[in-house]
């Protein structure tokens, strides 16, 4: 019998991407979640508990840098000095509609946050993005951003929704995009989108298809998630 084992050092790893800027969370847990979001058998119902499930993971390590200061508490044992959230508030901007799958589990990580929603779909035959609606919050500029779509594909979509939050004021820094799959090509187009926009991801696949799909990928995420087909 094959032993299917991986050692630690076997996992998926940062491939060369721009210095820190492209986290593959290599968590076990997040591995063997994404393998079963992959397989074929999965079904919605699933596919929607595991996306949700593997955005918390993603939002905590997008929320890693986030600063603290320190406060006074008293226990019920005695006074402590301990540590509280400092700075910028957060949205969660999905891009509609695969992305709206992701929002839950993020909101679950950080309740306060508001919702901007961009809404884009690939052009089957181009593949370039179609904006059919944008609604951010108002304040949009002066918060720390998480963009959410779990496909990075050809990465139009997400060029387009970082070109928008830029064009609202969001400063590049502010930018955090949170996908599950990302196929080579898409992050080297946000890379030349801007450079300074950090990408999280749970696996970088091999390519895309001549549909622009992630090959191996998990085939359409809108329509998994929504049992559209
Ligand atoms: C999918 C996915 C991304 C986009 C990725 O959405 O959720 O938004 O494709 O592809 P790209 O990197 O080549 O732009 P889709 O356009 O299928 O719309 P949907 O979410 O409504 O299904
Ligand atoms: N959008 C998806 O949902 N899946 C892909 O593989 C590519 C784009």
């Amino acid at each position: 019998m094959t032993d299917k084992t991986l050692a630690a050092d076997a996992r998926p790893t940062n491939p060369t991407y721009p210095e820190g800027m492209v986290t593959v969370i290599d968590h076990p847990m997040v591995q063997h979640k994404l393998t079963i979001l992959r397989d074929e058998k999965t079904g919605p119902k699933q596919f929607r508990e595991l996306v949700k499930e593997l955005a918390i993971f993603e939002g905590y390590e997008a929320t890693r840098h986030f600063q603290l200061e320190s406060v006074t508490v008293k226990t019920p044992i005695r006074e402590t000095t301990a540590y509280t959230l400092k700075g910028r508030k957060v949205a969660i901007v999905p891009i509609l509609r695969a992305g709206l799958g992701m929002v839950e589990g993020i909101l679950e990580l950080i309740p306060a946050a508001r919702v901007g929603h961009v809404g884009l779909y690939r052009d089957p035959e181009t593949h370039q993005p179609v904006e059919y609606y944008c609604k951010l919050p108002e304040d949009i500029g002066a918060r720390e951003v998480l963009i959410v779509d779990p496909m990075l594909a050809t990465g139009g979509s997400a060029s387009a929704a970082i070109e928008f939050l830029k064009a609202e004021g969001v400063s590049s820094e502010s930018i955090r995009l949170l996908v599950i799959l990302a196929a080579p090509e898409g992050i080297q187009a946000v890379v030349e989108t801007d450079p300074q926009v950090h990408i999280y991801t749970c696996a970088i696949d091999e390519r895309l298809d001549d549909h622009a799909y992630i090959v191996p990928g998990l085939g359409d995420a809108g329509d998994r998630i929504f049992g559209t087909k």
